[in-house]
């Protein structure tokens, strides 16, 4: 069976959660490999809205196998919460959810110093989700954190917990002038909390491979997308972990011999959320109508989001690390009853000339887009089923796109609802 992985081109929200969900039944696992809850992923069923920030985008069809990859730093309490709410909306969660034993645990000091982090920077801030992905990737990377199993170990969990607290308190105290965290309240509220999640934790590693070996067929979640990596991304200005393809093998365990398709996420505009440069930016006006056409509200954290037109240069850059051997455009209907679309296809930096994404951040703030324009179109297409009954502008703008950003579309998405997608 042909594993795929399905990835974000731009800064997060291209609407992955909806094309996960619709792709479901083509896989028997579905796994989230990068990121925590700083994600939300949105299906509408219905006219029936679940946002997942933890459980795979798959969850919603019975029977398949949801697991929360090595990859993800775990955040119990959020995953606590959308259990409950999930189930509260009639969601089969039981024997269909696993979670990595090695997935690290996001404590209340990653939290806690997310804000106080981002509050130090003043205007430098990355206007990150407040979610302690930062500080939990850093204690991982530093060796200092926690692991799912580690919690049924008592007596490490117990001294290892004690020693990271420790110097997480002199930081606390010594460095942001803030009182100290109480081991008793978090060392009683996470022994509480592994019972909780008990019966979801497993050996992930031998659960994938065992699977693969019996011909079950994995599709791999990514969450935000290429521009927000911590490599290939607008650095310092992304999250914490390889959002691309290139996390999924490090964040499961399974070799990368083993994902066959990858499958890029691409809005027909750009939005970005949270502080960093953005080349194609819309102020004003239409940057606002835009946004509230596109409900361009974030899933986890509520804020507006940024609006600005597509950026060719920037996707095919993600095209390119992550190897896409597809794409699907979301949110065509959007940009329905604009007159003209602009396009990037390069950008200029005084004399200077890019045809290529930049790696440094310095030369990324100094670009200004260099704009093709494209002729709009008037009619609704949010009520389109097939390819054929698309105005002929819109055809020929995704058609530019495909050429532009070297991507074979091979989904339309026209609304928010599963059933609005069509094959392209
Ligand atoms: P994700 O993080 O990539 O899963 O995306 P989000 O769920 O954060 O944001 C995408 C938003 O756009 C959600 O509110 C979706 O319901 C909505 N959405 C997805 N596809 C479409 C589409 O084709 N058209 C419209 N109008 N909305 C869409
Ligand atoms: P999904 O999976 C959009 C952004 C934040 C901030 C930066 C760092 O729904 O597409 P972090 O909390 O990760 O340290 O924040 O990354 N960000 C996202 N933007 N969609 C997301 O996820 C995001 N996850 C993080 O806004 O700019
Ligand atoms: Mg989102």
């Amino acid at each position: 069976m042909a594993n795929s992985c399905i990835v974000g081109l731009q800064w997060g929200d291209e609407g992955k959660g909806k094309i996960i969900d619709a792709l479901t039944e083509e896989y028997d696992i579905i796994v989230r490999y990068q990121g925590g809850a700083n994600a939300g992923h949105t299906v509408i069923v219905d006219g029936k809205k679940f946002v997942m920030h933890l459980i795979p985008s798959g969850v919603l069809h019975p029977g398949k196998c949801c697991v929360i990859g090595n990859g993800v730093v775990l955040d119990i309490e959020q995953l606590l919460l959308e259990i409950d709410e999930l189930k509260a909306a009639g969601v089969e969660i039981g024997g269909n959810l696993f979670i990595s034993d090695g997935a690290h645990i996001v404590f209340p000091y990653h939290k806690l110093i997310d804000s106080l982090s981002e509050k130090q920077k003043g205007d430098d801030k990355i206007g990150t989700t407040g979610r302690g992905i930062g500080p939990c990737y850093v204690d991982k990377m530093g060796r200092t954190g926690i692991r799912a199993g580690d919690l049924y170990f008592d007596d490490y969990f117990k001294e290892r917990l004690k020693s990271i607290l420790d110097h997480k308190n002199t930081m606390l105290t010594k460095v942001y002038n803030v009182d100290p965290l109480s081991f008793d309240e978090i060392y009683d509220k996470y022994r509480n909390f592994a019972e909780k999640i008990k019966p979801y934790v497993c050996d992930s590693v031998d659960l994938l491979n065992d699977s693969l070996k019996h011909n079950k067929s994995i599709m791999f979640e990514g969450a935000q997308g290429a521009l927000l990596d911590v490599d290939f991304g607008t650095y310092p200005f992304t999250t914490s972990s390889n959002a691309t393809v290139c996390g999924a093998p490090a964040g499961t365990g399974v070799s990368p011999k083993q994902i066959h398709r990858v499958i890029g996420i691409m809005k027909a505009y750009t939005t970005r959320v949270g502080s960093g440069p953005f080349p194609t930016e819309i102020e004003g006006e239409l940057g606002l109508e835009i946004q509230n056409k596109g409900g361009e509200f974030g899933a986890t954290t509520g804020r507006p989001r940024r609006c600005g037109w597509f950026d060719a240069i920037a996707v095919r850059h993600a095209a390119m690390i992550n190897g896409a051997d597809s794409a699907v455009v979301t949110k065509l209907d959007v940009l329905d009853g604009q007159k003209t679309l602009k396009v990037c296809v390069g950008y200029k930096s005084g004399s200077k000339m890019y045809s290529r994404f930049p790696t440094c951040l310095s030369a990324f703030t100094e670009c200004e887009p260099i704009y093709e324009e494209y002729p709009g179109w008037d009619e609704d297409t949010s009520n389109i089923t097939d390819k054929k009954s698309l105005p002929k502008n819109a055809s020929a703008y995704i058609n530019t796109l495909e050429i532009l950003t070297g991507i074979k579309v091979e989904l339309v998405s026209v609304g928010p609802d599963r059933k609005q997608l069509f094959e392209y």
